[in-house]
């Protein structure tokens, strides 16, 4: 079992308090998250039907008598920013989801505070669980606390959002920090990526989410993801170009697509094709949960990682791998990778009973079959960003 959410403010808390030889004034935590179905769709208006889990980051958070941010990640040094003067490291660095959050909210008119910062958490690093925007909603949440400002939550994850782009250099989608900010224990989030309304999808009782760490990391993660939003956009524009009332690939039909995909070169073809299936996908997937159909989720879910595999060619064959052998595995729904891909995680919906034969069996056939060791666990669902009761 995972630490509760009190328990890791408490940690963050106690750290600062050891660290800065002081307590602080607020401490504030935010979950991570996996997407049950909806990738790469966020960044083209479309649809994402994602969770928060019980995996999260806290901030523990108090003055300083001068202008300075300082930090602790929880290991190793501080690192100390003036605050009128915060700039994205020239080699990206963890601070900059800090400083790029702490500078987005200074910019909307309000000088803040000198501030000590310490961080602690548990969300793996790197595995495609967005640790980066756990960090930044307990960042903004810590910060906005401590300087008594009001900043409704769905700006608050925009900020973040854009402190992604700005200052961590990737130019990622909505879907993580508003996950993160917005998630509901026991719920999936449906969230329509234009109008940023959004609905919350109970998870039927009896399974268990199982995510399984492939272990992969690749370097050009980044720029791939980059590059996609690149070839999404070129799609997109061909097509609305010919077409009437479409100004993203969010508003173009299976149909349509075909129609027209003679105007695409074929690396276009293909990301145009993820996407429009895919956001079919997510209202089906959503429509599924609500009618407690897991056998029709299920399949959705493969069918959604054939076409990442495919079309979108952001799988590996670590990823691969794990979706084959939870589909070999009786208990079963369904399996997909989770995330922007690239390695990373994938997650598998399973019959509770059969959770534990599941995991056993990831364990033994991916070692077996990748000489690798897979980190395989199952994870709950858990709510979004909160500022944490300190104790008196
Ligand atoms: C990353 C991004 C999200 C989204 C996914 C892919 O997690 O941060 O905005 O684009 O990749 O679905």
């Amino acid at each position: 079992m995972s630490p509760s959410r009190d328990s890791i403010e408490q940690q963050a808390v106690s750290a600062y308090t050891r660290h800065f030889g002081a307590n602080p004034l607020a401490v504030a935590s935010a979950p991570g998250r996996v997407n049950l179905i909806g990738e790469h769709t966020d960044y083209n208006d479309g649809y994402v039907l994602p969770a928060a889990i019980d995996r999260a980051t806290a901030v523990a958070i108090g003055p300083r008598e001068d202008d300075r941010l300082v930090m602790n990640p929880g290991s190793g040094q501080d690192s100390s920013f003036a605050l009128r003067r915060l700039y994205p490291s020239e080699r990206r660095a963890w601070t900059d989801y800090l400083t790029g959050v702490a500078s987005l909210i200074q910019e909307r008119g309000t000088p803040l505070r000198g501030a000590n910062i310490f961080v602690y958490g548990n969300v793996p690093r790197g595995a495609g669980l967005s640790s980066s925007a756990a960090l930044e909603l307990a960042a903004a949440f810590a910060i906005i606390e401590m300087n008594g400002l009001t900043i409704p939550p769905v700006e608050t994850a925009r900020l973040c959002q854009r402190a992604e782009h700005e200052f961590a250099g990737v130019r990622c989608g909505i879907m993580d920090q508003f996950v993160s900010c917005l998630g509901r224990r026991d719920n999936a989030l449906i969230l329509d990526c234009r109008s940023l309304a959004f609905d919350h999808v109970p998870i039927p009782a009896g399974v268990d989410l199982i995510v399984c760490d492939t272990g992969v990391k690749r370097a050009l993660a980044a720029s791939e993801y980059n590059r996609r939003r690149d070839e999404c956009n070129r799609g997109a524009g061909i097509l609305a170009s010919r077409i009437q009332g479409v100004t993203a690939l969010r508003d173009v039909s299976r149909a349509l697509l075909e129609e027209f995909e003679g105007l695409l070169d074929p690396v276009a073809r293909r990301r145009c094709m993820h996407v429009v299936t895919e956001n079919e996908r997510v209202v089906r997937s959503a429509a599924a949960l609500r009618n407690g159909d897991l056998e029709e989720f299920g399949k959705l879910m493969y069918d959604s990682h054939m076409s990442l595999r495919r079309d979108f060619e952001v799988s590996c064959p670590e990823l691969d791998l794990v979706v084959d052998l939870c589909a070999g595995s009786s208990g079963v729904y369904g399996a997909r990778m989770t995330g922007a891909g690239f390695g990373g995680c994938a997650i598998c919906l399973a019959k509770k009973e059969y959770t534990e034969g599941v995991i056993s069996r990831l364990n033994a056939g991916y070692q077996a079959k990748s000489g690798r060791k897979a980190s395989v666990y199952v994870c709950a669902i858990d709510s979004g960003a909160r500022v944490g009761q300190l104790e008196q």
